[in-house]
């Protein structure tokens, strides 16, 4: 198999260095790039004064990390600035929240070009390199300026904007016309990538698009497709029925005193639906007050982004509201709403959602939604907990067989909850053997498949076209195509 090359803004560690927090991505991106001696290149997590393009190499397992420090400046304008205050709200749906500045979007293609310069000794004439989220789109574009003539995917792991928000972006059509130099194009759903298809259908009317979601434009040629990211299925499942995982769950059924468990995991991140997601528990304690001392909810939220304004606002937000819901409705016997933040290792998330009535999966838009496959995979298929799923998750068009809400709608969620506790064994177990035959079956190594093919499919053609517009493997004849002009978003 070729070698695959990965990038990405931050780097997990291997598995097996025991890190607690590592999601499904990390764990399938290590297996692919153990089964390719492969390399995972991206930022440290690290600040220094000044960029020294430095690269610093960890071996682990057959897995090489291969990470760089950043400067301050380029922390703040790269990755609190442009990817967490300007596009992760755009692409979210939260214009309100978008902060356009041309300092953070000159940080952004800064950061993006030392990627590229520190990366190149790195890439071998046959490797397969795949670029992964809104931090590193115009990666691709500065690596074939470069000389760079692999085959190069991105995957976009948030949902695609709408085309009117997406057009208040400056400078929105370079920071697209990057995409194309790319040979594949990954998104989460169909909704994400039909809507990509209309946005260059709106602003790039000589496109022409093919029915194999293939673009041509201007001489190059870019496939699109939708391939939903899974987890680790199988690995998911083991862990819930460890017996570390059993502790968590027993210990968590001891602590409920006969009480059903609602549960919430998620980064505390304004695009999870959180506030909304208690004023629906809030609405079902009202409304329907014989649940009041019979549940619990458990809202598991890390904070996440902390030195960007709207992550503080969101934090304080949910304070205030847990303390209010806590305030309205607890006795001394019963805490309604337990509001947590911190991280958990996998195992004894496992525990608590299988310990748990309804699983609270609610973001106003997600690009995918792990969490969700997470809850099914480890529920007990003899007597499963309810998926309680946003409409405006990519989860949601598979996981059909979930209660499908509006988030926005504090009855709907309300409805769903009190669905959810009331329903029967039968109805349980149904929903539950449909939805995880969805996440068994379009697992993580799936994904991974059917992107990783497309990509090597695709290859034959793109080198021809990599080789009539004059590009080529800077490792043989080092030749810098032209095609597309340095993107500028500043
Ligand atoms: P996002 O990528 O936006 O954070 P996902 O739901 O796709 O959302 O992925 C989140 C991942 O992080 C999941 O694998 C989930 O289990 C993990 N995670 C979320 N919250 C916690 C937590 N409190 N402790 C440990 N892992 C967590
Ligand atoms: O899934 C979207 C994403 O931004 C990933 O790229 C990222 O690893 C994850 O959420 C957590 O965000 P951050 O790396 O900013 O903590």
């Amino acid at each position: 198999m070729t070698r695959l090359l990965v990038v990405s803004n931050r780097v997990s560690p291997p598995v097996g260095e025991g890190k607690a927090n590592q999601g499904g991505l990390a764990v399938a991106l290590n297996s692919a790039l153990r089964e390719t001696n492969g390399i995972w290149f991206g930022w440290s997590g690290n600040e220094i004064d000044q960029f020294s393009g430095q690269i610093n190499f960890s071996r682990n397992d057959g897995v090489t990390t291969a990470t760089v420090d950043l400067e301050a400046q380029d922390v703040e304008e790269y990755y609190n600035g442009f990817a967490n205050r300007t596009l992760w709200p755009l692409f979210h749906d939260r214009i309100d929240l978008a902060e356009f500045e041309r300092g953070f979007a000159g940080g952004y293609e800064r950061v993006n070009a030392r990627f590229a310069e520190t990366m190149l000794p790195l890439i071998a004439p046959d490797d397969l390199i795949w670029v992964h989220d809104y931090h590193l789109i115009p990666l691709g574009s500065e690596l074939r300026q470069r000389g760079v003539g692999n085959r190069i995917g991105f995957f976009l792991h948030t949902p695609w904007p709408v085309l009117r928000l997406l057009l208040s972006l400056p400078h929105h059509r370079q920071l697209v016309e990057a995409l194309f130099d790319y040979d594949l194009l990954g998104f989460q759903c169909n909704a994400w990538r039909d809507g990509f298809l209309e946005y260059v259908r709106d602003q790039f009317p000589d496109a022409e698009m093919q029915d194999d979601g293939t673009i041509r434009i201007g001489g190059r040629s870019v496939r699109v497709i939708a391939c939903p990211i899974g987890i680790d299925a199988q690995d998911f499942m083991e862990s819930a029925a460890s017996p570390e995982a059993e502790t968590a769950r027993q210990e968590m059924i001891k602590s409920l005193d006969g009480k059903c468990l609602i549960i919430g995991v998620d980064r505390l991140d304004y695009s999870k639906g959180l506030e909304h997601r208690f004023h629906g528990y809030e609405r079902l304690l009202t409304d329907q007050p014989h649940y009041q001392e019979k549940v619990s909810l458990l809202q598991i939220a890390p904070p996440s982004r902390a030195d960007v304004a709207s992550y503080q606002d969101i934090r304080k937000g949910l304070d205030a509201l847990s303390g209010h819901i806590n305030g309205e409705f607890a006795t001394v016997h019963w805490v309604p709403l337990r509001y947590v933040n911190r991280g958990y290792d996998r195992t004894s998330l496992a525990g608590m959602f299988r310990a748990s009535r309804v699983g609270l999966v609610t973001p106003l838009r997600d690009g995918m939604n792990l969490v969700a496959k997470e809850y099914v995979a480890a529920q007990d298929p003899d007597d499963p907990g309810v998926l309680i799923l946003s409409k405006f998750a990519g989860a949601a068009e598979q996981l059909k067989q979930a209660l499908l809400v509006n988030p926005y709608s504090p009855e709907e969620l309300s409805d769903a909850l009190a669905q959810a506790l009331d329903m029967g064994l039968e109805e349980r177990r149904a929903r539950h053997a449909a939805l995880l035959e969805s996440v068994q079956r379009e697992d993580v190594h799936w994904w991974l498949r059917t992107f990783l093919d497309a990509l090597e499919d695709h290859g034959a053609e793109v080198i021809s076209l990599d080789q009539s517009r004059g590009g080529g493997n800077h490792g043989g004849i080092p030749q810098i195509h032209q095609s597309l002009a340095a993107p500028s978003f500043a």
